[in-house]
């Protein structure tokens, strides 16, 4: 099986965990997209959807999924997203998409957070894949140098800016040994808006798409 045709099958599989008649959070990202399809041709009704990126939400009104503010809900049963890296207790990386403050925003109003995901993003330690940090323009050289001295080399990521008007540094040369630590750490520098050590927002199942089959990890 292709590598997208396992984000088809997680995309998929995540329709067991939405209620009809619930409001849904959604994720960013190609995985997410498979899920929003096969939401929108499951004929699943949900009462609206509260989404994690302008991209999610023009896909979802495009396929007739109402979309709500986060400041509209209090609370969510589920948040479906995918990861750029999971280990083996949920803790994630994420933000490849840029989406990563919205996700962590949305994410903290579920209940649950399903990641779903295909095998290449299961990891031992985070680190590997350069993690994204939105940051304060005016503070982006302040928080590379920061990351130098624990020896992460930070690249602003040329010619983005978030949805929310920021910038992102990408950082190489990590191995995050304590997530939850990490995530504390580098939210108190300031300029930093959102870390993407997703710890204290982890997933609670992650929907791992293999040439098996979908595997289920809880991580409860
Ligand atoms: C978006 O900002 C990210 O957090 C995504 O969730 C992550 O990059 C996974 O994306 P794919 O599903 O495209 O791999």
């Amino acid at each position: 099986m292709t590598q997208d045709e396992l984000k088809t099958l997680v995309g998929q599989a995540a329709l067991q965990y939405v209620k009809p008649g619930s409001i849904v959070g959604v994720g960013t990202g190609s995985t997410v997209d498979k899920f929003i399809d096969a939401l929108a041709a499951s004929g699943i009704k949900v009462a609206g959807a509260v989404s994690s990126s302008v991209r999610s939400t023009e896909r979802m009104k495009a396929l007739g999924i109402p979309v709500l503010e986060a400041s509209e809900v209090e609370e969510l049963g589920v948040y479906i997203d995918g990861a750029d890296e999971i280990d083996h207790a949920g803790h994630m990386i994420k933000g490849g998409g840029a989406a990563l403050t919205r996700e962590k925003i949305v994410a903290d109003l579920a209940e649950r957070f399903i990641c779903i995901a295909d095998e290449s993003k299961l990891v031992d330690t985070l680190g590997k894949f350069p993690l994204p940090v939105e940051v304060i323009p005016m503070a982006a050289a302040q928080i590379a140098r920061a990351f130098a001295a624990q020896r992460g080399v930070a690249t602003l990521r040329a010619g983005v800016v978030t949805d929310n008007g920021c910038q992102i540094l990408d950082v190489t040369g990590l191995q995050i040994r304590d997530p939850m630590a990490f995530e504390r750490e580098v939210n108190q520098w300031p300029g930093v808006v959102t870390v993407g050590v997703f710890a204290r927002n982890r997933a609670q199942i992650c929907l791992l798409g293999t040439k098996e089959g979908v595997k289920t990890l809880k991580f409860l």
